[in-house]
């Protein structure tokens, strides 16, 4: 799967983590960065990665922060693109399957790397349902316009 990954300076380290991971499970990762500890703008790295599956240079995405809600404040703003932030793995499952979320949000001061790393398994290996579920995403996408 090729996945864009984006993370501001609190959750960086659990980004560069998990493309790590996610490239020895043989997945293409596009790293938006950012890729050092200087303080930076969660807004620009979770625009950036919901412009990378708009233009579809990746399948799904992942941004961490500190507590993966303001990315997911700041992805959900770009039409078509729905983000969730998901702190088990049953959500993470959820979001595939009922509400086609391209996006998940991690906070990296909120889950520890092990369980992160679980819940991107559990993420990435859901796929969205369709069905009444479409109906319920068409509608979410009615109120973007
Ligand atoms: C940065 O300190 C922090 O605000 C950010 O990582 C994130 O938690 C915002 O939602």
């Amino acid at each position: 799967m090729r996945i864009a990954m984006g993370a501001d300076h609190g959750g960086v380290g659990l980004k560069d983590d998990l493309a790590e991971q996610l490239r020895g499970q043989g997945h293409e990762v596009l790293d938006l960065g950012t890729n050092g500890s200087d303080s930076v703008d969660y807004p620009d790295f979770a625009h950036q990665v919901a412009q990378a599956i708009l233009d579809d240079r990746a399948d799904r995405g992942i941004l961490v922060c500190g507590t993966g809600q303001g990315m997911a404040m700041a992805a959900n703003k770009v039409p078509g693109v729905r983000a969730g932030v998901v702190s088990d793995t049953f959500s993470a499952r959820m979001i595939a399957e009922h509400n086609d979320a391209r996006i998940l949000c991690l906070g990296a001061r909120v889950v520890g790397p092990s369980l992160a790393s679980a819940i991107v398994a559990s993420y990435l290996g859901a796929s969205f349902e369709g069905g009444r579920h479409a109906t319920r995403v068409d509608m979410i996408k009615a109120i973007e316009t």
